[in-house]
């Protein structure tokens, strides 16, 4: 199962014509049952009577990919993006799964769109479904770099950034006497905020939230699950190494690939190689302190091929 198929809905922008509106939901209806090509041919309808229907648009790009129609699906595409510019459907990945754009950041709008949506099943999708277990690998990763310098594992103040609802924080709580839960999606930071494990929570982009902290004002970062929504961590790792005291620790999780650099895997997640972690972290003035292969979460019932890093500032 892709992230993209475990979301619980899907997101709708009404076009704002009831008859284009009801042309979409009849072809939902027939793409779920399998005729794509009678889907297709109402969706081009439903835009023709709205030309700046995004939900339309993106979803005849889908179809059209589903039937190898592959500069047909690119333009579905294009016509998403124009009529919906914040992308909250997030057409710019799909252009770039499809080799019509270079690589580049998410739409934070398609972020915030994909995980308010997802925020009330969140959690039973991703642990029970997925199998997800990110929270856990970074704590027994933390305890292990803080064991092998016999420097306890209590941490006055942490960052939990892409908090989510708190699986991270929850993990922690023991460890930690204050968190401070970053994260895009105002309805993942209500759930975080309600669990009562953050002294404070902010709707905010993981490097931009980081860039409002003081020099030296954290001994602990977290990213569970988060920099698979990043391409580009050079800020981030910037950011983190200000941030952090002497001493303090990042710790994330990722997807990877055997190949270089970063791709945009089919899930519509960033794997980043072992390779561009290592360069990126010393590029950043910080200090591998423990890399390892591992898992995060299930995808199919197989695991997603993943590492597991931690960072010193030293
Ligand atoms: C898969 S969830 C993981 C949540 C949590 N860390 C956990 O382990 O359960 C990813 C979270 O990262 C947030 N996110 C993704 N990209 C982000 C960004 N650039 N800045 C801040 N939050 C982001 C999403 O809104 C979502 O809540």
């Amino acid at each position: 199962m892709t992230n993209a198929e475990a979301m619980p809905v899907r997101l709708f922008l009404s076009s704002g014509d009831l008859v284009a509106d009801r042309r979409f939901d009849f072809a939902r209806d027939l793409q779920l049952k399998g005729d794509l090509v009678a889907a297709a041919d109402l969706l081009l309808q439903s835009t023709e009577l709205a030309p700046g229907f995004a939900s339309a648009w993106f979803t005849l790009g889908e179809i059209r990919q589903r039937l190898g129609e592959h500069d047909a699906a690119i333009a579905a595409f294009r016509k998403a993006q124009i009529a919906d510019p914040d992308d909250r459907h997030g057409a710019r990945l799909r252009l770039m799964l499809l080799g019509a754009e270079q690589l580049s950041s998410m739409p934070p709008a398609y972020v915030r769109a994909l995980f308010d949506q997802y925020a009330p099943k969140f959690e039973t999708a991703l642990v029970d479904d997925l199998g997800y277990r990110g929270p856990a690998l970074l704590f027994k990763a933390v305890l292990s770099v803080r064991a092998a310098v016999r420097r306890p594992a209590f941490f006055k103040s942490a960052i939990d950034l892409g908090c989510g609802t708190g699986l991270a924080a929850h993990a922690f709580a023991a460890q930690v006497d204050q968190f401070i839960g970053i994260d895009l999606s105002p309805r993942m930071i209500e759930r975080a905020r309600a669990t009562g494990l953050y002294a404070q929570v902010e709707v905010a982009e993981m490097a931009e939230g980081l860039r409002g902290k003081p020099d030296a004002s954290a001994d602990l970062i977290l990213a569970a699950d988060a920099v698979v929504y990043l391409s580009d961590l050079a800020a981030l790792l910037r950011e983190a190494k200000r941030v952090l005291r002497p001493g303090g620790l990042l710790a994330f999780t990722a997807e990877t690939h055997g190949g270089e650099g970063v791709i945009l895997g089919e899930g519509l997640r960033y794997a980043h190689s072992a390779g561009y972690l290592r360069r990126s972290i010393g590029d950043a003035g910080l200090t591998l302190s423990r890399c390892e292969d591992l898992s995060a979460r299930n995808e199919d019932n197989a695991p997603v091929p993943g590492l597991v890093a931690v960072a010193a500032k030293t």
